[in-house]
């Protein structure tokens, strides 16, 4: 039966985590998949997940949720992207289905895109996060790219990026990361988004937001959502991939949220009847337990405010990470300028290594990392920023 299939590539992102683990090296460094550690290099569950769990212990029953998810876990996650007193949640505008997460959301859109607008395409920054394309492709829509990040700054390609979509044709749909871009690290700023904003009304184009890191730009979840907000104010209809899996370190859980602001309350009702059609021969209903631990941490006032210390220790430990891998670098007397290593946010840092460099990092110093040149900061660790710091100089300074 199977005698056709060849093996398939190796994923560029969760494929590194295999071959770390394959590694016997005890200097071995996995800077690879987007995934916090603390400062011994451990993966963390959260005090409020924890608290969460000791409520739901025993309390709860394992019955199934309905094909949308959890009501009042989107109802919570709502508020998160869209603004406690958001009129569109009190005006019922929001079509909104609990997901597997930000793929799961990803996904489900994009099917549904497939589903009601069969013609159209949709356009994604150079780069991306390597599974976009994965997405988009499986659920058949045509994709087109449009300019983001300047090689040379190593900052935003403003003028390019304006200009596609300005060339694009009208009513075009555009993936954009809402805060913390994977896998520059480079955003925006609030002006720039005001002036995208604008030209998407000149256009009529549709914004679909990937919002995968809600909290780890800027430490504060209100904060990182100020792109969706000034979409918002300025009158257009959003989708939204929202995802728990980084900002509760969620991560195996696969909870999250896809919701399309609609015209009205009636059209909100037709398309999420249509998502949740489209949920039903994939996975009927998503999973419970994830959804109660946001929705218990999210509706407790307690609990909300510990989340928000904790996501604030998460982004200010990456930050100060970033500091210390650039004076590293600096102190060794690097010939090049790693300037970029703070002004980037977010969860990483993409380095302007070539893959060359990388797979030099990865077979003489068992550095791991995607050959893209990104660098998982959340995995830099005060125990291993040095030995990092000298592998990328060695590797970087003929
Ligand atoms: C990443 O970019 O490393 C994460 O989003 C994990 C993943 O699923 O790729």
């Amino acid at each position: 039966w199977w005698s056709s299939v060849e093996p398939a590539p190796k994923d560029p992102i969760l494929g590194v985590t295999e071959a770390f683990l394959a590694d016997s090296n005890p200097s071995k460094v996995n800077v690879g998949v987007g995934a916090y550690r603390d400062d011994n290099g451990k993966p963390v569950v959260l005090e409020c997940v924890r608290e969460a769990e000791r409520r739901i212990a025993g309390n709860s029953n394992m019955e199934y949720l309905p094909m949308g998810g959890s009501i009042k876990m989107v109802e919570e996650t709502l508020k998160l992207a869209y603004g406690e007193n958001s009129e569109f949640i009190k005006d019922k505008r929001i079509a909104a289905v609990q997901s597997l997460s930000g793929t799961g959301a990803c996904r489900l859109f994009a099917d549904f895109q497939k589903r009601f607008l069969p013609d159209s395409q949709i356009y994604i920054p150079v780069p991306t996060w390597a599974n976009h394309h994965n997405i988009w492709r499986d659920a058949q829509v045509p994709q087109r790219t449009f300019h983001y990040y300047h090689p040379e700054t190593k900052g935003l390609d403003f003028a390019a990026l304006m200009d596609d979509i300005k060339n694009a044709p009208n009513g075009s749909f555009f993936l954009l990361h809402a805060c913390a871009h994977n896998p520059t690290g480079v955003d925006p700023s609030e002006d720039q988004w005001r002036e995208i904003s604008y030209q998407f009304k000149v256009k009529g184009h549709f914004a679909f937001f990937d919002m995968a890191y809600q909290g780890f730009a800027s430490g504060d979840p209100e904060r990182d959502a100020k792109s969706i907000r000034i979409f918002l104010e300025d009158g257009h209809l959003i989708g939204l991939a929202q995802s728990f899996a980084k900002n509760m370190g969620l991560y195996g859980q696969r909870v999250g949220c896809l919701s399309v602001l609609c015209e009205d309350e009636k059209q909100a009702i037709a398309v999420k009847s249509q998502l949740q059609q489209l949920a039903r021969p994939m996975y009927s209903n998503p999973p419970v337990h994830g959804a109660l631990i946001v929705s218990t941490i999210l509706g407790d006032p307690d609990l909300k405010k510990l989340w928000l210390k904790e996501v604030k220790v998460m982004a200010d430990r990456i930050i100060g990470m970033r500091k210390a891998l650039r004076e590293n670098l600096e102190k060794l007397g690097s010939p090049l300028s790693w300037e970029h290593i703070t002004n980037q946010i977010g969860m990483f840092c993409y380095s302007g290594m070539n893959p060359e460099q990388v797979d030099k990092l990865t077979n003489e110093y068992h550095i791991y990392m995607t050959r893209n040149g990104r660098i998982s900061m959340a995995g830099v660790t005060t125990g291993n920023v040095g030995y990092l710091a000298n592998a990328i100089h060695e590797v970087t300074k003929s």
